[in-house]
């Protein structure tokens, strides 16, 4: 158990959702080399309404580590080829996690991109506690021009993302995308590297065809 205190500023983010609930520095079921500040427990606490109705309209992917995650930071790590001395965008990092792995792996940049300010605050945090530098944005297209590999784990369970797979491809960027949301996923361009089993964490309990992982490369740059 961490005897750390999460950053003020991130715990108040969550509980103005969650009003009970803290967050715990985590080391990852499946990267172990990673901690994260995440929700210290998920079904103890009764939701009332409010809390239920907040949550529906913004939940805090930041402070959960998604499967597709952890399995794409653990190839990271266990590739470190794949991103050292390149300049990394991390595309919906949610809590960092890709990020930070690509960081801990020797990419001369890395910047996490995500539409939600919690989230890049998760991300600085989180780069903090793992000691490495992260570059935060929400501008996906100002960033696009300065990498030269992108990221992105876990942001299909949104629909509207897939699009971002062929604007990711005519941006004439190679793209390493995990996926644990679209059971069939076949992007046009993209060749599967394998897949990998991992739960969401901590633990939603969610049914098992969410915890095997697709990883993608694309075949064409
Ligand atoms: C399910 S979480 C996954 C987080 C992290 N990649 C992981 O695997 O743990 C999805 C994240 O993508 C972000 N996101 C969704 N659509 C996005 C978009 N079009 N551009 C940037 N971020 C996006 C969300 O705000 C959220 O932080």
């Amino acid at each position: 158990m961490s005897d750390l205190q999460p950053p003020a500023a991130l715990q108040a983010r969550l509980n103005r959702l969650l009003p009970k609930i803290r967050l715990l520095a985590t080391p990852l079921p499946a990267v172990p080399e990673l901690r994260l500040w995440l929700l210290d427990k998920l079904v103890d606490e009764r939701l009332d309404q409010d809390v239920a109705n907040a949550l529906m309209e913004a939940p805090p992917y930041w402070a959960l580590c998604w499967a597709s995650g952890q399995v794409l930071a653990a190839r990271l790590l266990a590739e470190p080829w794949r991103v050292r001395g390149r300049h990394v965008l991390d595309v919906g990092p949610g809590s960092g996690v890709v990020a930070i792995a690509a960081a801990l792996a020797g990419a001369a940049s890395v910047t996490a991109c995500d539409l939600d300010a919690d989230a890049l605050a998760a991300c600085a945090a989180n780069a903090a506690l793992n000691g490495v530098a992260v570059r935060l944005s929400d501008d996906l297209e100002a960033c696009l021009p300065g990498c030269d590999l992108i990221t992105a784990a876990d942001i299909l369970y949104d629909r509207d993302n897939l699009p971002l797979l062929d604007r990711f491809r005519t941006a004439a960027k190679p793209v390493l995308l995990a996926d644990s949301r679209i059971a069939d996923l076949r992007p046009p361009g993209y060749r599967r590297l394998g897949e990998w089993p991992a739960t969401t964490w901590p633990d939603l309990g969610e049914s098992g065809e969410f915890n095997r992982v697709r990883v993608f490369e694309t075949t064409l740059v």
